[in-house]
């Protein structure tokens, strides 16, 4: 029994939204109150269940509607759409690409399958995402910017690409960064696997870059049970990516020719199906997760310790995953409020631990890291759902 009174408080805080009546509350776990059966029993009834179908159709250009993004290419899950996103930006063998070290797993991965090092790169504390403004000062000190591309001084290696990602949801300071990637030569991936609804000085997230990925895994704002989405500007691009993640199969009645080895990343139109449901209903989850969102903030506000993470002023967002930051000299309270609070059923957890710790990537270039570490030990996502608003 744990009897301090600050994660009691914070107990207490988060007792008044998650009323005791409502039983254990997860994460963030998905709702399904829309035409899911419908769409779903369709497919069943007609077959058509696997990789091609009119829904896939459907929620690619449902998306590139919501978005404003004008190519959407749906697949698998998010991790094989970072995966092509690195691929057509042209990252390669032995290239380096920054990304932030306090991200989920998949940023990292993506890169290493392209045969790339991910080279970690500190964090706002506006954002939770990586910051522009320190970067800068990094690269002016460690990087040499020739005519074919941004080379790493210190290693030798190309730098091709930076990966900022929209941490629960916040949207990057993009404005500046899309400035340092278009004067370093280096191409801008938006990671906004968990920003679907969140907008960037009123333009939605994934607009930025060369292109963006999206995911609709079951923990997402909406989900197709597994999926994911490449989005970009650029025709050929889109093109592209519809190629590579379909086997690069060349279009023909019935010739099995395929030009290159492409990737059998293709979203099934089952799983679209519950996409286009979803997608029906995101508009109201996320006007349900800002009043959530507002809860929190008002439970919270003026308590001493905690603070609850709101948006960063430039953006609107999707509130993905609710978050409170200890104080630094709180921080021994994390463990604490995990373990009571998850003994008493409202699922907590700690953010990611930071990759530039994990056995694999120990060897990678990074910059300081000072920001990302202070996050990492204090920072608490809180149950987020939309069933709970
Ligand atoms: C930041 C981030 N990037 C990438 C992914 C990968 O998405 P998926 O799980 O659909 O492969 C996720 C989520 O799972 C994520 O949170």
């Amino acid at each position: 029994m744990i009897e301090d009174t600050r994660v009691l408080n914070i107990v207490k805080a988060l007792r008044q939204v998650i009323l005791p009546e409502r039983g254990s509350v997860a994460l963030h776990e998905p709702t399904f109150e829309g035409n899911e059966w419908d769409y779903v029993k369709e497919c069943l009834d007609t077959g058509w269940v696997s990789s091609v179908g009119k829904f896939v159709d459907r929620f690619e250009s449902q998306l590139a509607e919501f978005t404003g993004v004008k190519y959407v290419v749906a697949v698998a899950n998010g991790t094989a759409a970072l995966h092509i996103c690195l691929k057509l930006a042209g990252v390669e063998n032995g290239d380096e690409v920054i990304i932030p070290a306090l991200t989920f797993i998949a940023t990292a991965n993506a890169v290493c399958y392209c045969g790339a090092i991910p080279h970690m790169a500190d964090s706002d504390f506006n954002t939770l995402g990586l910051d522009p403004y320190k970067l800068r000062g990094y690269l002016e000190d460690i990087a040499e910017i020739r005519q074919d591309g941004c080379y790493n001084r210190q290693t030798g290696r190309k730098i091709k690409a930076v990966v900022p990602m929209h941490t629960f949801g916040h949207p990057v300071d993009l404005d500046p960064l899309v400035e340092l990637c278009q004067e370093y030569k280096l191409a801008l991936i938006e990671d906004a696997a968990e920003s679907l609804g969140s907008y960037y000085k009123g333009r939605h997230t994934g607009n930025f870059g060369k292109l963006a990925a999206l995911s609709f895994n079951g923990n997402k704002v909406i989900t197709t049970g597994g999926g994911g989405a490449i989005l970009t500007n650029d025709e050929s691009l889109g093109k592209l990516a519809k190629h590579l993640t379909t086997t690069a199969k060349v279009p023909h009645k019935w010739a099995f020719n395929h030009d290159q080895i492409g990737y059998n990343y293709r979203m099934p139109n089952i799983n679209a199906a519950l996409g286009c449901a979803q997608l029906e209903q995101l508009p109201s989850f996320l006007k349900i997760k800002r009043a959530l969102a507002e809860n929190y903030r008002a439970v919270f506000q003026g308590m001493d310790h905690v603070k609850f993470f709101g948006e960063p002023s430039f953006a609107q967002s999707n509130y993905w995953l609710n978050a409170l930051l200890l104080d630094e000299e709180s921080a021994e309270l994390r463990d604490p409020i995990l373990s009571e609070t998850n003994d008493l059923g409202i699922m907590t957890r700690p953010v990611w631990t930071l990759m530039s710790k994990l056995p694999m990537f120990g060897e990678c270039p990074k910059m300081d890291l000072t920001v990302a570490e202070s996050i990492e030990h204090r920072l608490i996502n809180i149950p987020s759902g939309v069933a709970i608003g």
